[in-house]
């Protein structure tokens, strides 16, 4: 658990917050973020109190996603006149191993374009991608070197450009700073002092488009493959809280099928034990978040959709890489607000910011359970 003291220095987040309406698009090499970043953004309109705040328990995983958009100050006390120069950030100068990443102290913050706001950040999370694009695995569209890694971001404006309506400094927000994943991601991401964090958006984002494009809805069934990750344990939750699944069935090891009933899953199965394919009940919708390959299409009713985030894709299955679109945090802002939706802290974290190689290291094993978070960034 995180102490009192740090618990109520934040404020539980992803309960409160009322996205912020799409704004126009364009891409940006700097930490800041250009309204394109602001559309998936969302933005805090109250406050709650330190008690939801739940980092992890002693148990397991069922770690409240509360990851908050929250500075070390109060959003009243933020004053834009004294922002340093140079901040601290995670930077890589060539592609590898998470060897490469280095900290630096001296990354310059950067100066706002008009239609941008530049974030302190309070917390981030990592994705597989990541880690992904660490490797060199979306060279032809990646921005140019060095790169300042992450994509979920929470914290407070700081500075606003001055055309930008729709915030203001001392607002809180969370969101992906990236808009599309893989084509021209910014240069500097958010595992840096000034940008934006979160815990959420990517891997929710990436749950509720797999869903809706496999054109999902109530009554229907679905396998979800990769159940205890940060983007399945979200899946099996939108699809029972949200689309209104008739029947949730998921994969993972041993010791998280127990995770996996928290979650809502109505047949938890043990990828060890038992081949999802050679099941005699086939689904609506198969979304597979691991790579099965061919595999996961076996596991599909005649008509049927299958979702596949990662490797190969046999027909019918389709891939899609996710788009960051306010809108859908919109939606599901009151599942997440009456807490139906959890995002899921891993329990091994938050890692402080000087573990974010510890962090990678930890979500390359494929072994995460939820998000893997980054917090506090000081
Ligand atoms: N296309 C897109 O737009 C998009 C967006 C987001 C993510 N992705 C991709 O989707 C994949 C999943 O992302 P993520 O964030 O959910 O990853 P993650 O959180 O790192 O996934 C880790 C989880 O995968 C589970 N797992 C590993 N092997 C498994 C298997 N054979 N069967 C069932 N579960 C297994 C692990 O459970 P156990 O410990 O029980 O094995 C662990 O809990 C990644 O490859 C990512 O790059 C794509």
């Amino acid at each position: 658990m995180g102490t009192p003291t740090l618990a109520t220095k934040m404020e539980a987040i992803l309960t409160t917050k009322v996205p912020l309406p799409l704004s126009s698009s364009s891409s940006s090499n700097t930490p800041s973020l250009s309204l394109s970043s602001l559309s998936i953004l969302s933005k805090t309109t109250r406050k709650l109190t330190s008690q939801t705040l739940i980092y992890k328990n002693t148990t397991q995983h069922y770690c409240p996603p509360r990851i908050s958009a929250m500075s070390q100050t109060a959003p009243a006390s933020v004053d834009s006149s004294t922002l340093p120069t140079q901040m601290k950030a995670w930077v890589y100068q060539e592609y590898g191993n998470v060897d490469v990443l280095s900290f630096d102290s001296n990354v310059k913050v950067p100066e706002l374009k008009d239609d941008q706001v530049l974030i302190k950040v309070a917390a981030a999370a990592l994705n597989p991608v990541d880690f992904k694009r660490r490797l060199g695995k979306f060279k032809a569209s990646d921005s140019p070197l060095p790169t300042v890694p992450g994509y979920d971001v929470a914290g407070v404006v700081v500075k606003v450009g001055s055309q930008v309506k729709e915030l203001k400094v001392g607002d809180e927000v969370y969101g992906d700073i990236h808009e599309k994943a893989l084509e021209g991601p910014k240069q500097f991401g958010s595992l840096a002092e000034y940008t934006a964090v979160a815990g959420l958006p990517l891997a929710i984002e990436t749950a509720y488009e797999g869903l809706e494009k496999a054109g999902f809805s109530a009554g229907k069934s679905i396998l979800v493959l990769g159940g205890a990750g940060g983007v399945g344990s979200l899946v099996i939750q939108l699809a029972k809280q949200v689309f209104g699944a008739s029947r949730v069935a998921a994969t993972a090891s041993t010791g998280k099928l127990e995770f996996l009933k928290s979650l809502g899953v109505d047949l938890a199965i043990d990828y060890t034990k038992e081949k999802f394919e050679d099941l005699p009940e086939k689904f609506d919708v198969v979304y597979d978040a691991v790579g099965e390959g061919e595999r996961n299409v076996k596991a599909v009713k005649e008509g049927g959709s299958v979702v596949v985030l990662t490797g190969a894709v046999t027909p019918p299955g389709f891939r899609f890489v996710v788009t960051s679109n306010g809108e859908v945090l919109k939606k599901l802002n009151p599942y997440l607000e009456s807490g139906k939706v959890k995002s899921i802290v891993d329990p091994k974290g938050p890692f402080s910011f000087d573990k974010v190689k510890e962090a990678f290291a930890y979500l390359e094993t494929n072994r995460a359970t939820g998000k893997v978070v980054i917090h506090p960034i000081s």
